[in-house]
């Protein structure tokens, strides 16, 4: 592990953190001045592993305010719902907010409707409290974490933007494992004690969750990216499409929907390896990705690291381990992704006029190192 490097990510993390508690995507990067549940969770979670307690409670809290502020958002998409009239792009909590907690207007053509985010940060949420002992932290987030699990119940069988915010009219599979872990999670600290939550039974929600992408997104022994939305009176219904992504390795770890080494899991990642890894190389989000050209993504291929973590394969964690290291810029910084090896390189230019330069630091990159050179250390 480089020491170095390891230092300079917690203090890029720490740099990164607003005075409110989030965490900003990328410092420099301009359409990144936003703080996304998504990373910011997995930021969190780094924080955690790395007994940065402090900054991943501020970040948990802010989220609790955040999720608050919108609330009432929840049981007006539920009217709506259950009236049978249409959801506006707005009508659902987002999936960015300014570093204060605000929903941003900015280019209203973003895809605000993103679900993954929420599950995920009741998984984090969840790790933060059994590895920090900060059951005190449940009681203070109880009602956005209650509003967390209604507006999961409501929306997880809603078509909605995946990860990398594309193919707003499938489900995905990346994003219901989370969904898995938020209400596995959920379960969990209800189970603890320490959390009454009541009309929510978030255990067998989870177990609903699993089941579904069992009879929906398996196909040829393995799990697919993405696939149709159930059609009413329909249950023939689910056609994927084939192709990996390489966010499919988050449905073992870190929720372990299916366990590392399930048969569907090793068939995924197989096919992960063989489509979307470059040998002593990086990782590819997918094979038809033109952002930036569809460069090898540091996030990514920290999470396969931690994969092989998780199937007790250290070697092949340490090499991806030291690629990474191998990656950082001159200021110790991690970009989101490296452009190199891109899958469509005529596609890097257009880009890079239209936003600048790829965004460098990435505070997510830095996050899933962290996470990475911990299990490592861990074993776990
Ligand atoms: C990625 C998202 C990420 C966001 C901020 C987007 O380009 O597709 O996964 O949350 O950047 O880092």
């Amino acid at each position: 592990m480089d020491q170095g490097l390891y230092k300079k990510s917690i203090q890029t993390i720490l740099a990164s953190q607003s005075e409110w508690g989030s965490y900003v995507a990328s410092p420099f990067f301009p359409t990144y001045q936003y703080c996304w549940l998504r990373d910011g969770s997995y930021i969190a979670h780094a924080m955690d592993t790395a007994g940065e307690y402090e900054s991943a409670s501020a970040f948990f809290n802010w989220v609790g305010q955040t999720i608050q502020r919108f609330s009432y958002k929840v049981e007006e998409a539920r009217l709506r719902l259950s009236a049978g009239l249409p959801l506006g792009k707005d009508d659902l909590l987002h999936t960015r907010f300014t570093l204060d907690g605000e929903e941003v207007y900015i280019d209203n053509t973003w895809g605000n409707f993103q679900i993954d985010g929420y599950g995920t940060w009741l998984w984090a949420l969840n790790d933060h409290v059994k590895r920090s002992g900060d059951y005190g932290i449940l009681q203070k987030l109880k009602d956005p974490i209650e509003t967390t699990l209604r507006y999961l119940e409501l929306t997880w069988k809603l078509p909605n933007y995946d990860c990398w915010e594309e193919h707003p009219e499938y489900l995905h599979t990346y994003s219901l494992s989370t969904v898995f872990a938020g209400f596995h999670a959920a379960g969990e600290m209800i189970r603890s004690g320490k959390l009454e939550i009541k009309n929510i039974a978030a255990d067998v929600l989870a177990k609903e969750v699993r089941k579904f992408i069992l009879d929906s997104a398996v196909k040829n022994g393995r799990l697919v990216k993405y696939f149709c939305p159930p059609s009413v009176n329909s249950v023939s219904h689910l056609i994927g499409n084939d192709g990996v992504d390489a966010s499919l390795m988050a449905v073992a770890i870190p929720y372990q929907m299916f366990l590392p080494d399930d048969p569907i899991m090793l068939a995924t990642i197989k096919a992960i390896e063989e489509d979307l890894f470059r040998i002593d190389g990086g990782v590819y989000r997918y094979k038809a990705d033109v952002y930036y050209g569809g460069g090898e993504w540091i996030l990514l291929t920290a999470w396969l690291g931690w994969y092989y973590v998780s199937i007790k394969q250290f070697d092949k964690a340490q090499a991806i381990c030291q690629w990474i290291e191998s990656q950082a810029d001159e200021n110790g910084w991690l970009a989101e992704q490296v452009s190199d090896h891109a899958l469509h390189p005529e596609h890097y230019a257009p880009w890079v006029k239209k936003w600048g330069p790829v965004a460098n630091p990435l505070t997510w990159s830095h996050a899933m190192y962290v996470i990475l050179t911990n299990a490592i250390n861990q074993g776990l």
